[in-house]
């Protein structure tokens, strides 16, 4: 990560261009549904339908992923975009971020957020660790779209941070 106040380097720069969207991922956690926000997503495949998410290592929701052997992915639009609060911060005790929400169970039990533009329900097809993350492979087994727009588009300034 680039320190505070640092300008980004060149190769930050370049990297903070390349687009991401804004996700939830979801998976099946020992005390109930868990998740975070996530960018680092991309389509890998068209057949079998293929998607890699990179999960930081030091993230429980990894030893989820794997226990579980599925995720969910929740793909966010702007007027879904409110959903990432639930996952910034502080919730009052007890509460948990799923809690309120829309939500649908898929026929292999993951979790999604029906207010988002389009959801994705994966079995965990392999992983590959890089330094920091651990790039996590599902196919594709359910998915919708639960209305028309557009996907947010997420840029950053520096492309050494989310
Ligand atoms: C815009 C944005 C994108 C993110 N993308 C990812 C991602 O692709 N993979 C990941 O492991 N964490 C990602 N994160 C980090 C997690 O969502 C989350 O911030 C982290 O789990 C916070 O937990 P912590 O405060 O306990 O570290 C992203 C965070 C933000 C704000």
């Amino acid at each position: 990560m680039t320190p505070k106040d640092a300008q980004p380097t060149p190769l930050a720069q370049a990297l903070g261009r390349i687009p991401c969207g804004l996700f939830l991922a979801t998976t099946q956690g020992p005390d109930g549904p868990m998740g975070f926000i996530a960018s680092f997503v991309q389509q890998m495949g068209f057949e079998p339908p293929t998607i890699a998410i990179a999960v930081g290592k030091d993230r429980d929701h990894l030893e989820a992923i794997r226990a579980s052997g599925r995720f969910g992915l929740s793909l966010l639009d702007k007027p879904s975009s409110a959903l990432m609060g639930r996952f910034f911060g502080k919730l009052p005790e007890g509460e948990t971020p799923f809690d309120g929400q829309a939500l649908h169970t898929t026929s292999a039990n993951s979790t999604v957020f029906t207010d988002a533009l389009a959801w994705f329900d994966c079995k965990l097809a392999g992983e590959h660790e890089t330094g920091d993350h651990f790039v996590v492979f599902g196919v594709v087994e359910e998915a919708a779209q639960t209305h028309d727009g557009d996907p947010m588009v997420h840029l950053r300034a520096d492309g050494l941070s989310y």
